[in-house]
């Protein structure tokens, strides 16, 4: 008995070759949210990245569903118990871009001790404007909440420019501090009072969504900076901005917000000293070819194993 499963590739990746015997990919990067309500239910398997939200409503209109691949490492984009509630498997690709994610943390750090997206736009709207004194980051210490993957990737390159990292993770062994050569914070709060950059790693979860808010960016020493290259809203926005306006702040990093897109009067877009990217942690050649490739991998996988056991 032959089986021919459907696989939609809704968002933008490199799914590597499509052919593969016994599946039919169907790959439209961008694919608008009605269209994916429409067309769901001739498919037997879903692949997004975080634009596509995996709500209920979707959900419920893949009526053949049974895995859904989230082309990367956060899963906060689905909803999770309603998909184990209707018996859908929900799979990631934990590993793939996690480089790409700590280059561009890093990248954020070093552009925004150095103002590098304020002088740009001075320089190119014609302000040859040299006053703008940035900081060393040599022998300053860095905070990293979350020192899994990403983290630890972000701690060694850190501490490749010779800065000292501390981080705060419950959830990981002295063993791994040790190996890593970072030293451990006991509390969130015992963290912010050492650092003068911090950088947030963790998912986006009930216990870290705002976990960053106005009391504890007023434990960061005046002058420090912030970087947000996880999930929006770890670091509480507005009071992010109001960390900036105030001064407290040197500067800060954001790549991701708490709506994507932001609106057109997002607070960060007219914040002083705020480097901003578009969420492109992921996006680079290298990160979307092994995305591409393991998240698609994965879910055949995932589906063959459904074949033996229909079969
Ligand atoms: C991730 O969670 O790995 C990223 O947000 C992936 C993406 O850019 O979609």
């Amino acid at each position: 008995m032959s089986f021919m499963y459907r696989v939609l590739i809704c968002d933008e990746m490199n799914p590597g070759e499509l052919n593969h015997q016994g599946f039919d990919i169907e790959y439209i990067p961008n694919m608008a949210r009605e269209d994916v309500l429409r067309r769901l239910p001739e498919f037997d398997a879903l692949i997004t990245r975080s634009r596509t939200r995996v709500d209920q409503e979707l959900l419920d209109a893949g009526t053949k569903l049974r895995v859904v691949g989230r082309g990367g490492v956060g899963v906060d984009n689905i909803d999770l118990e309603y998909a184990s509630r209707k018996g859908i498997l929900v799979l990631n690709a934990p590993e793939s871009n996690n480089v790409s994610a700590a280059e561009l943390a890093i990248a954020l750090l070093l552009a925004s001790a150095r103002g590098l997206i304020r002088t740009h736009t001075k320089t190119v709207s014609g302000v040859w404007d040299r006053k703008f004194l940035g900081v060393e980051l040599k022998d300053k210490t860095l905070g990293i909440v979350g020192l899994g993957r990403i983290g630890s990737l972000v701690a060694a390159r850190a501490l490749g420019l010779k800065m000292k990292v501390v981080a705060f993770d419950p959830y990981v062994t002295d063993e791994k501090f040790k190996m890593l050569d970072v030293k451990r914070a006991q509390t969130l709060d015992e963290l912010l009072g050492q650092v003068d950059a911090l950088t947030v790693h963790t998912p986006l979860t009930e216990e870290t969504e705002a976990m960053v808010g106005a009391r504890e960016l007023a434990l960061l020493k005046k002058g420090a900076i912030v970087v947000n290259a996880a999930r929006g809203n770890i670091i509480e926005e507005q009071a992010l901005v109001d960390a900036l306006h105030s001064g407290h702040l040197f500067a800060a990093g954001i790549d991701v917000f708490k709506d994507e897109p932001p609106a057109k009067d997002h607070p960060f877009l007219t914040a002083p000293n705020l480097a901003i990217t578009a969420h492109l942690g992921a996006n680079t050649v290298e990160a979307q070819e092994r995305v591409g490739a393991e998240i698609v991998d994965r879910v055949l996988a995932a589906l063959k194993g459904d074949v033996s056991r229909g079969a």
